[in-house]
């Protein structure tokens, strides 16, 4: 078992794969270390590979404002993404990216051990819970994984590109709430 520090160590060192190439930051996650809400996404865009943090652009203030609007603060929660180095011009990350990073999320949630996982938008999804999942008719449903309980609702950026997400996206972070308080 590593401790959280021993893993960004070596996440920060990491050059499993090419995006270790084009990178800036290497983008580990960030939040409490013993939350028991997590929030994965997609892979660090161009503000996150600047400055080293998951979700600080425009998506990024969006998720804090939904945070916000369910009584939850950033600090409270734990937020990370599947793969940890920006892939070049904000494409998706690739299957060998994903495949390779995701042993560093793995570790992550041993560490951590929160009670819920939400999978924002398809591909957090894809690689966490089902390849096949499909965000449309997926998204908003508990799914059961051990001890996890682990939901998917919209990446934010999606929210910023089609506002009329939003609504079914508001009742996910309601669920969210809801089974964060019964936890
Ligand atoms: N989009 C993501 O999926 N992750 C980030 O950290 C920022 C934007």
């Amino acid at each position: 078992m590593y401790t959280l520090d021993e893993l960004q160590y070596i996440v920060k060192r990491c050059h499993r794969c090419p995006l270790s190439k084009s990178r800036t930051h290497v983008v580990f996650g960030e939040g409490n270390r013993r939350a028991r809400l997590m929030f994965v996404g997609e892979g660090p865009g161009f503000n996150e590979d600047r400055l080293g943090r998951p979700f600080v652009g425009r998506a990024g203030q969006l998720l804090d404002r939904m945070l916000e609007a369910i009584g939850i603060k950033r600090e409270e929660v734990y937020i990370t993404n599947i793969v940890k180095c920006r892939p070049p011009n904000n494409r998706d990350p690739l299957p060998n990216e994903c495949n390779t990073c995701i042993e560093f999320l793995r570790w992550q949630v041993k560490i951590i051990d929160p009670a819920i996982i939400v999978c924002l938008g398809a591909v957090a999804a894809r690689n966490i819970i089902d390849p096949n999942f499909r965000i449309t008719k997926e998204r908003g449903v508990w799914i059961n994984r051990g001890k996890f309980h682990i939901i998917t609702t919209y990446h934010p950026a999606a929210l910023l590109r089609d506002e009329r997400k939003k609504k079914e996206a508001w009742e996910d972070f309601r669920k969210i709430r809801g089974k964060y308080n019964e936890i």
